[in-house]
């Protein structure tokens, strides 16, 4: 919510209406919403949605992993989320004899269903505001340093007390940049098994192309279910585990949204920054993004190159490809959407009022904002780089910097935990591709750091290090080494240490993350600490010249509700988008044996043969994707959208590209969330895979 939505509506026009739509609302802050949700649509109450007491449609939405949001979807603990979001898992039980990526899985039966280890969802019990008890006996004299304690002291406090009530597990996490506390309490299961994914041909369809693109039309969805012991608790995988039988499971409706229903997302968003000052924003849009899109630019060329000429790389580096690009991309459509919309101007424009109407306090935090970010854009850029070039982007560096004390200590003790940690490591790395980046991006660094080139770096260069025949050459690293590596490990762990200490690579990697520990992390903890002070109090300032009811807080992967109307938009002058595609628009966008737009040729006969079953909408055609007007962000994949009744109508997969900075600036007339329409989920399911056992288990109104 940016500051000048803030000084619209508590200044002018004081009414809901100016800021409908925007808004991550926490579970507790629905009865607040209620009256405007009503009026857009809403049949059912907000205590329907989320309740303390009672069961609500709350019980049936998990944490997906920690990183995206999947619901429940029949009483045998059926769970539905994105094909991206289960990628790794459908990516995980692939070969290239069984590629279930490209051919998709469904299980005949439930001996079929497939354990992921490293997977679990996670209930929420509750969520409650607790922010008296965590400031309880903070005070303005204490200093920076009393505080922190005396907050750290209410935390361990209140958590024990609620240990002694139930054994769920809970966090304390902040709000407002600390200017409230919320505790959550959850249950996760553990054993969560793949049931059903459709061929990438139809789950990512358009794949990178089409990503954060309407029109869209992916079938974004797999299905999974929870498993738990025969007492219905959570329990590790175990071949005894029984269905989980979930306290709420969703309906499912049939009849689809037209242009104005009302619609609401149920999930879990990771982060957005809505109350940053314009500076940031700048920084972000000019600066930040500009660089990280360069670099991402150089790793995706080069990853592509490889992927395209050996499908055993294909298969290896889809993933890692996919989540590389997904970030490339959604920088850009922020740089282009603050651009259009003259976002930076507009916050400036609004600061200006902020300083006129808000008490000097607040004011001197906003100045004190300007200057350490002015101070603090070179280190923003080093820590940039880094993480890019050194973390992010090179493969045997991040798993080298993750088995490091291993690598100094050649423990035997350790190596049998080191084996599985190759294993996995192994069996997604091509060298000839990490070489090749590593090429392309030191040397980016070394022109970009200009006089602030790290030393370790140009060690690297003088010594020549970055050579084309650089990785190959090295022990861990050469191409094939696998086997070489795991028989050395076994029969003399310390020689196997040695050698990968002495390898050039490892040099370059401790170079690389010394020089960030050492020159990069100080100084920016050191302006990262008081901007997050002074963000705290311009926060405040933000908060007293609004109506706080109206000032939401920003998205910290808590669980949150966002609502909106199902509503097209207007993307450049002259041009207008419509809210749903259809099947027709899937066919239309097919091209034969491409990498993004193959199609399944049994698609391509069912739709000749118009077999859409009862899934088709009352134009008779086949609904696939629809937009509205929900405020959502990365980690709201998987979402549910529920219509007017609370029914599920649609799985959240994305956002517009013209509206991704609706991260740090929403903008009504173009941020649209992208969503597959239930009926094609179903469709898919049942009369393309003729997985109809998966229909049967569900509860589905026409
Ligand atoms: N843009 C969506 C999200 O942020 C989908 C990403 C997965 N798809 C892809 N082609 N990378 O997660
Ligand atoms: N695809 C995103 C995710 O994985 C959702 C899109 C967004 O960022 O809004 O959560």
């Amino acid at each position: 919510m940016r500051l000048q939505r803030i000084i619209a509506g508590a200044l002018i026009f004081a009414s809901a209406n100016t800021l409908a739509t925007e808004g991550m609302w926490l579970p507790y802050m629905l009865t607040d919403r209620e009256q405007e949700m009503k009026e857009m649509g809403m049949m059912i109450s907000a205590e329907e949605i989320y309740s303390i007491n009672n069961g609500s449609l709350k019980d049936a939405i998990v944490s997906f992993g920690g990183f995206c949001t999947g619901e429940i979807i029949s009483d045998q603990g059926l769970v539905l989320t994105n094909h991206h979001c289960g990628y790794g898992a459908i990516q995980s039980h692939s070969t290239v004899e069984h590629n279930y990526l490209e051919d998709g899985y469904w299980a005949k039966e439930r001996a079929g269903e497939l354990a992921n280890p490293d997977l679990f969802v996670r209930f929420v019990k509750y969520i409650e505001d607790v922010s008296v008890q965590i400031l309880e006996g903070v005070n303005d004299e204490m200093s920076d340093q009393e505080r922190a304690e005396k907050i750290e002291e209410n935390k361990k406090k209140l958590i024990e007390a609620r240990r002694a009530e139930n054994d769920y597990q809970y966090e304390i996490k902040e709000i407002y940049y600390g200017n409230q506390f919320i505790i959550v309490a959850s249950v996760s299961y553990n054993d969560v098994r793949l049931v059903g994914a459709p061929p990438s041909s139809i789950g990512k369809y358009g794949a990178d192309t089409d990503n954060w693109v309407w029109p869209r039309h992916t079938g974004d969805f797999s299905m999974f279910r929870i498993y738990a012991d025969a007492t219905n608790q959570p329990a590790e995988y175990s071949e005894e585990n029984v269905p989980f039988k979930p306290y709420r499971s969703l309906e499912i409706s049939l009849s689809g949204t037209q242009p104005g229903d009302f619609t609401f997302v149920y999930g879990f968003p990771g982060r957005t920054e809505e109350y940053l000052p314009a500076i940031a924003v700048d920084q972000m849009i000019n600066e930040l993004n500009p660089m990280k899109i360069e670099i991402r630019e150089m790793i995706l060329d080069v990853t592509k190159q490889y992927m395209l000429s050996d499908p055993q790389t294909k298969i290896q580096y889809s993933s890692k490809y996919a989540s590389t690009a997904n970030a490339w991309k959604k920088w850009i459509g922020q740089v282009e959407g603050v651009n259009r919309t003259h976002g930076i101007d507009s916050i400036k424009a609004a600061e200006t009022v902020f300083k006129q109407k808000a008490d000097a306090e607040y004011v001197e935090a906003l100045d004190q904002l300007y200057a350490l970010y002015t101070e603090g854009i070179e280190i923003f850029k080093q820590r940039d780089r880094f993480i890019e070039i050194a973390y992010s982007g090179n493969e045997a560096m991040r798993f080298m910097w993750g088995i490091r004390d291993w690598i100094q200590s050649g423990d035997e003790e350790g190596a049998d935990q080191i084996a599985q940690r190759l294993e996995g490591f192994y069996k997604n790395y091509n060298p000839s591709v990490d070489s090749a980046v590593a090429i392309q991006t030191f040397d980016f660094w070394m022109q970009d750091a200009n006089t602030n080139t790290p030393e370790f770096l140009e060690d690297a260069f003088e010594d020549g290090v970055m050579m084309d025949a650089y990785y190959p050459n090295d022990f861990f690293l050469r191409p094939n080494q696998k086997e070489r590596v795991m028989e050395l490990l076994e029969e003399d762990p310390e020689e196997l240490a040695e050698e990968i200490q002495e390898s050039e690579i490892y040099e370059l990697m401790m170079g690389a993350f010394n020089h960030y520990i050492n020159d990069v992390l100080p100084e920016l903890r050191r302006i990262q600490t008081q901007i997050d002070q002074q963000q705290s109090v311009f926060m405040r300032g933000q908060m007293m010249i609004g109506d706080p009811k109206e000032i939401y807080p920003d998205a910290n992967s808590t669980l949150r509700i966002t609502y909106g109307k199902v509503e097209g938009f207007e993307p450049e002058d002259g041009i207008t988008y419509n809210t749903h595609t259809y099947l027709d628009g899937v066919v239309a966008k097919y091209v034969p044996g491409d990498y993004e737009f193959d199609l399944p040729n049994r698609v391509l006969e069912l739709f000749e043969a118009k077999e859409y079953g009862r899934y088709a909408a009352e134009n008779g055609k086949l609904p696939v994707c629809f937009i509205a007007s929900n405020h959502t962000s990365g980690g709201n994949s998987g979402s549910p959208v529920l219509n007017g009744n609370g029914q599920l109508i649609g799985l959240n997969f994305d956002r517009v590209w013209e509206g991704t900075m609706s991260d740090v600036y929403f903008d009504p007339s173009i941020c649209r969330n992208i969503m597959v329409d239930i009926r094609y989920v179903l469709w898919v399911t049942d009369v393309y895979a003729g997985a109809g056992h998966l229909i049967e288990e569900m509860n589905i109104t026409e």
